[in-house]
Parts: C-alpha cells; structure tokens; sequence
C-alpha cells in the first residue's frame, strides 16, 4: 500500500489544495490540474450557484501570514463541479456543503441513484455529454463544519451527525464520504464524535482537519473597522498562526482513531516543515488553502515541493523522512 493513499485512491505526494482556495472556477481548477499539487479539491458547492456574502469578505495581512474570511459558500453550483469538462490528470475531490440536510440529500440522490444519472445524461448539453464520465471525482469531502453561515455548525452536534449519517447511509449503498472537521476545543466531545466516526469506519474515507476557526476578528485601526464586512466583522481565521490548533487536533484525531480512518492535515502551511510537522503528527495528506490563495497554486505547490523532496523519499510508495530540523 501507498503511503500516499486514501481508500483505493493513490496520490503521488501528500500535497492538496484546501477547499475554498483557489478551486471556485473552472479557470483555477485548471490551474490546479497543472500545478505541481498531488490532488485538486473544488470549493465547497450547494446545489445551486450562489454569489457567497457581501464584500469585503476575505483579508490577508502580508506580516502575520493570516486570512481571515467570511465567504459564504459563494460556488458555481454542484453540476459545475461534477462535470468539470477538462482532463482530470490527478485525484480530484469534491467538496460538498449543501445549505441543510434536504439539499444535501438531494446531491448525493443525484450522484448515486442510478435513474438521476441518466436523466443528467438525457438533459445534458450535446458537448457536456461527450466529455463527462459518470462521477469523475475520486472523493468527496462533505463540509459540515463552515463557519460562516450564520447556522450552526452540525459537526459540533454529535446526536445529529450520527441520526444523519445513519439515514443516509441506509438509503445510498455507495455513498461514502471524508468528512471537513472544526477545531474542538474539548477532548470529551471528540471521544463523542470519534465513537460515531467508528461506527461508520467503512463509509467515513478520511478527516481532513481543520477548517478555518470560525469567529475571529481583526481591526483595521485607521478606519476604526473590522476588515471583513460580513456577519459584523466575525470570520473563520487560517493561515500561519492556527498551524498550532490545527496540528495539535491531527495528533490527537490519530490517538483516537487508531489508525483506522486516514487523516489530511490542513492549517498553517506555508514551508516543507510544515508538511513534515503534520506526517509526524499522524497526516497521511495535507491541504494547503491560504498560501495557495495568495502565491497561487503555481508557485505555492512549487516551492513547498522543491524543499520537500530534499527531506522526504517517496521510494517504493513509502514515505521516508531523511531530515528534520
Ligand atoms: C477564502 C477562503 C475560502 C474557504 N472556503 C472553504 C470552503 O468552501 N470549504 C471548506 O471546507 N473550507 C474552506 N476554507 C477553509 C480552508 O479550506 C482551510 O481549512 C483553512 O483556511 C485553514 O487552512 P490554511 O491555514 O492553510 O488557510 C476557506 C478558506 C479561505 C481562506
């Protein structure tokens, strides 16, 4: 077996773009698809469209290395994303929000139920129906865990999770899923949700941890404002200074799992270190998001696999860290 892998799905390397980072168009997708990532992740869809939350609604501060965003799930819709009409040359994950369970449900009756699949067939557009191969994506990642949306965020709720994954388990026989986590600030509510996660061992493909930590702030001094407009200033915080939170939940996400469900760490990275902090820590992936928004995913993935190839040996589908400093 492949160091690099996700249920059958192999990667060359570890390296993925995080969901919501330059993964919104078919332009960036491209983008993507010929950077130097391992894998390409689009950015969270609903069922339909949606134009996301009123500008400003994502900021950088270019010292601290620190984003914070209140995008509100602005997306080309979920078909959009399912039927990316160009060659898909490496793992490509789709990241499904959905706006509440009945929508939700409605995507994964359109993915795998099989009349819907040839209803899409039927309704297609001549040049759309060439090129699409049924599901071209290898994953799905569902994000239950947003920040931004003025809801609650069900992957805090464990009952719920549990209820939901139950029903929708029974009724699609195929579906299968990696799940999008919060950060949780409480062991006990972990053990609670890593109970649910083992219950569903052989449908929950992967964790991927963690999304943005959701209400932060940042204040813009001179206009004596907040920098993001949205839900009064409050927004989900990424970049280099939530590597900690986000590293310490991968550790202890590996603890309580035993290894069973593959983990893709994802908060903080900008450098190879970085990547071999989160392999340490248990990562059988990782995703890059703020990094890749702001370099782009050419120079991003390049300059973090130039310096990863001096530290890690891909040899024989095994990861061999040769140096850590
Ligand atoms: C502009 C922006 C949009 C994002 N959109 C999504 C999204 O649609 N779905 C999701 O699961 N996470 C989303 N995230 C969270 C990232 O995927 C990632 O979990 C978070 O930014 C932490 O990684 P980082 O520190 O490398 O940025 C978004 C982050 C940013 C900065």
């Amino acid at each position: 077996m492949s160091f690099f892998q996700i249920d059958n799905i192999n990667f060359n390397g570890p390296l993925l773009n995080a969901a919501g980072c330059h993964c919104t168009t078919h332009q960036e997708l491209e983008d993507l698809f010929d950077s130097n990532s391992n894998g390409v992740i689009t950015k969270s869809c609903t069922l339909n469209e949606w134009s996301g939350n009123k500008h400003p609604k994502y900021y950088y501060n270019n010292i601290t290395k620190n984003s914070l965003n209140s995008n509100g799930l602005e997306n080309g819709g979920f078909e959009y994303y399912r039927q990316y009409p160009l060659e898909i040359k490496k793992p490509y994950i789709l990241s499904i929000a959905g706006w509440n369970n009945k929508e939700r449900e409605t995507i994964f009756k359109r993915l795998f139920d099989k009349n819907e699949n040839i209803n899409l067939k039927k309704n297609l557009k001549k040049n759309l129906k060439k090129n699409l191969k049924k599901n071209q994506f290898s994953l799905i990642e569902l994000n239950l865990s947003c920040p931004n949306l003025n809801k609650p965020i069900l992957a805090y709720k464990p009952n719920t999770m549990d209820e939901l994954f139950r029903k929708w388990f029974e009724k699609y026989n195929n579906l299968k899923f990696g799940l999008k986590l919060p950060p949780y600030m409480n062991f006990n509510l972990m053990e609670d949700m890593r109970d649910i996660f083992l219950k569903y061992e052989n449908r929950i493909q992967f964790l991927t941890c963690i999304n943005s930590i959701p209400n932060g702030m940042i204040i813009d001094r001179k206009k004596k404002e907040t920098v993001i407009a949205p839900k009064g200033g409050f927004g989900g915080l990424g970049g280099s200074s939530i590597k900690q939170n986000a590293l310490s939940q991968v550790f202890k996400w590996y603890e309580l799992l035993d290894d069973k469900i593959p983990i893709i760490g994802c908060g903080g990275i900008t450098n190879a270190n970085d990547v071999l902090d989160y392999i340490l820590c248990g990562a059988t992936l990782v995703q890059i998001g703020t990094y890749v928004k702001e370099l782009g995913p050419k120079l991003a993935f390049d300059n973090i696999n130039n310096s990863l190839i001096n530290n890690i040996s891909f040899q024989r589908g095994q990861c061999v860290i040769k140096e850590f400093e």
